[in-house]
């Protein structure tokens, strides 16, 4: 294998509002690897993934210059990194066509999310829903991305990147693409639902109130952990005793990822409380954590000729590798230049 420039890519959908668990399973992972400044690092709003499914035109151009406002008042700096919007750096999409060539069809079908987001009338399900996988793969090997973090619901859709560029190097005799690591690291890799702590919190969730999204105010994310479920228990001194209180677990994981501690230690400390002191202490948390970067982006959606001048300069710089490896994978392929 050669020697991969050490890159890291990661992306989020456009398609609603940026919830807790984008924030704490992938932002806030995102702004590390921005300070750790080991390794390149570029950050995507995946508008062509989010309509796969339907999207109304206005909504989504909202979301896309809202995202990229989580994205800023978060703390990704767009000099130290390249952020940009999927849809304008066109060789995402081009090196995803060739991507939908590589790929196999019973490797699609067996994707989760697949099953999950096409449900029982796959056949009435678009056909790019179904593609949806080859195009991240493209997203994260148009810049020979070595590194991806993601939360826990993406792992196997970079095992197929992985395949795709294990399938493409083999079939071409070539040592192109780079075997991409998924990084999937802290407490709060898969945050659950307030409402039920065996789902996955979501922003596509009709209860408002199974989610915490960074644009709500003091009293309602106070709100909603009050009323988030639970058991009458109180908190045991180990993570091990949570493994049959998925609620209560959920609950403490949160708590640990927005106070950069782990589990044990935050058990070590609240051994033996009742869970109103505690809901009590974690929205106190949340809302001193979540409050300025609501407030920052509220006040970046105030300019979003300014957002839209910062997506325009991040695909000018990200075309600098896009391009190339673009033009290199088409030689490889045999398309006429
Ligand atoms: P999306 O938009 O569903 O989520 C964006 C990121 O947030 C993470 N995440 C969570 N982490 C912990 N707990 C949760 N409840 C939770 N919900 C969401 C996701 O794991 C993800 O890291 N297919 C991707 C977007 C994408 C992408 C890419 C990601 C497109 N191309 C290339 C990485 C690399 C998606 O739908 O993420």
């Amino acid at each position: 294998m050669p020697l991969f420039t050490p890159r890291v890519f990661s992306g989020i959908q456009p398609s609603g509002g940026l919830t807790l668990g984008n924030y704490l399973g992938a932002i806030t992972k995102f702004v590390d690897w921005q300070a750790k400044g080991t390794h390149a690092t570029i950050f995507c709003m995946v508008d062509l993934h989010a309509i796969t499914v339907p999207q109304d035109p206005a909504a989504l151009r909202r979301n896309t210059r809202e995202l990229c406002a989580g994205f800023l008042a978060s703390g990704i700096d767009p000099e130290r990194s390249i952020l940009i919007n999927q849809s304008q750096v066109p060789e995402h999409a081009q090196l995803a066509w060739i991507f939908n060539c590589v790929a196999r069809m019973g490797w699609m079908g067996r994707m989760t999310q697949w099953k999950d987001k096409s449900g029982k009338n796959a056949e009435a399900a678009s056909l790019g829903l179904f593609a949806y996988p080859a195009l991240m793969a493209a997203d994260i090997l148009v810049y020979h991305a070595t590194h991806v973090p993601v939360g826990e619901d993406q792992k196997q859709h970079i095992e197929l990147t992985r395949d795709i560029a294990a399938k493409f190097n083999h079939d071409y005799g070539v040592d192109f693409f780079p075997m991409t690591e998924p990084v999937i690291e802290g407490a709060a890799t898969r945050v659950m639902s307030l409402r039920d702590g065996t789902r996955k919190m979501s922003k596509s969730d009709p209860v408002d109130g199974s989610r915490i999204n960074l644009t709500d105010d003091a009293d309602t994310i106070a709100k909603k952990f009050r009323k988030a479920k639970t058991d009458p228990d109180p908190l045991p001194g180990e993570a091990g005793a949570l493994e049959t209180r998925p609620d209560v677990r959920n609950l403490v994981n949160i708590y640990a990822a927005l106070s950069g501690r782990d589990v044990d230690a935050v058990l070590r400390e609240k051994a033996g409380g009742q869970l109103g002191h505690f809901k009590q202490d974690l929205a106190d948390l949340a809302v001193a954590k979540l409050a300025p970067i609501s407030t920052e982006m509220a006040r970046l959606m105030d300019d979003p000729a300014e957002i839209d001048r910062i997506l325009a300069r991040g695909a000018e710089r990200a075309r600098a590798i896009t391009v190339p490896i673009l033009e290199k994978t088409y030689e490889i392929v045999g398309m006429v230049r």
